[in-house]
């Protein structure tokens, strides 16, 4: 269970003060499927990085299965994020001097997988997001926009998060391979009861989620 109670988010920039979220309320319950849409610039990825404890709220708390994340020390924080977030960023986020196999190893070693299994897992996670073994061994440089995605999907699913935060997983997708992916995280809410939450401009997709939350200039406006 994952609860935002008045979070809301002021950046400081040159050109003055950004307030990212204003007042946000929502809660998602364990195996819950859920979209977040809206304009760009309404504040979608800001949402999701408090959600990983990537950043903190301005004021406000999440709280995620009896923990308020946003109080935890650094150190805490990055266990939180280890144990139990999937993380798929917009931009992908891959270690670029390693291959694509590499970098879910990376993620299964920070996980505290065992050395012996890690390339199996990472192979075999891969290959379920459709990156086939010659595309495994290339640096993100020498992979496409839509093939850096998948590795990131896989990365995100390496130790089997209680929550994935996606941040337009499917964004760069042609449509048959962005459904495929929405079907795999689909068939993880249901068999593992992984709790999901992604953003996407993609109504369709959005649609088909269990429950889609609008923000507009910060603020939700539908639930
Ligand atoms: N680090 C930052 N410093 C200053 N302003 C920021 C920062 N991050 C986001 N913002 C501002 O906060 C607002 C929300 O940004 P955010 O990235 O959350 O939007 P988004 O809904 O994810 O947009 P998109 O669909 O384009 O990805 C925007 O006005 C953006 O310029
Ligand atoms: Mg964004």
């Amino acid at each position: 269970m994952l609860t935002v109670e008045n979070v809301s988010k002021t950046f400081s920039t040159p050109g003055g003060q950004v307030q990212a979220l204003k007042d946000v309320n929502l809660s998602v319950k364990t195996g819950e499927f859920v979209s977040i849409i809206g304009k760009s610039g309404s504040g979608k990825s800001t949402l999701l990085s408090i959600l990983g404890a990537l950043d903190n709220p301005s004021t406000g708390s999440i709280i995620v299965d009896e923990t308020e994340i946003n109080k935890l020390s650094g150190g805490n924080q990055t266990q939180y994020r280890a144990k139990k977030i999937g993380f798929v960023f917009q931009q992908y986020n891959l270690v670029p001097n390693l291959t694509a196999l590499e970098n879910v190893m990376l993620a299964l070693e920070f996980g505290g997988y065992p050395s012996s299994s890690r390339l199996d897992r990472a192979s075999q996670l891969l290959a379920s997001v459709g990156i086939e073994e010659d595309q495994q061994q290339r640096r993100p440089s020498r992979l496409s926009g839509g093939q850096q995605q998948r590795v990131s999907i896989a990365r995100a699913l390496a130790n089997q998060p209680a929550y994935i935060l996606a941040d337009e997983p499917t964004g760069n997708l042609d449509s048959a391979t962005g459904k495929k992916i929405f079907d795999l995280l689909h068939d993880l809410s249901r068999s593992q009861k992984t709790t999901i939450i992604v953003v996407t401009h993609d109504l369709e997709i959005a649609g088909k989620t269990d429950r889609t939350f609008t923000l507009k200039d910060g603020k939700i406006t539908t639930k």
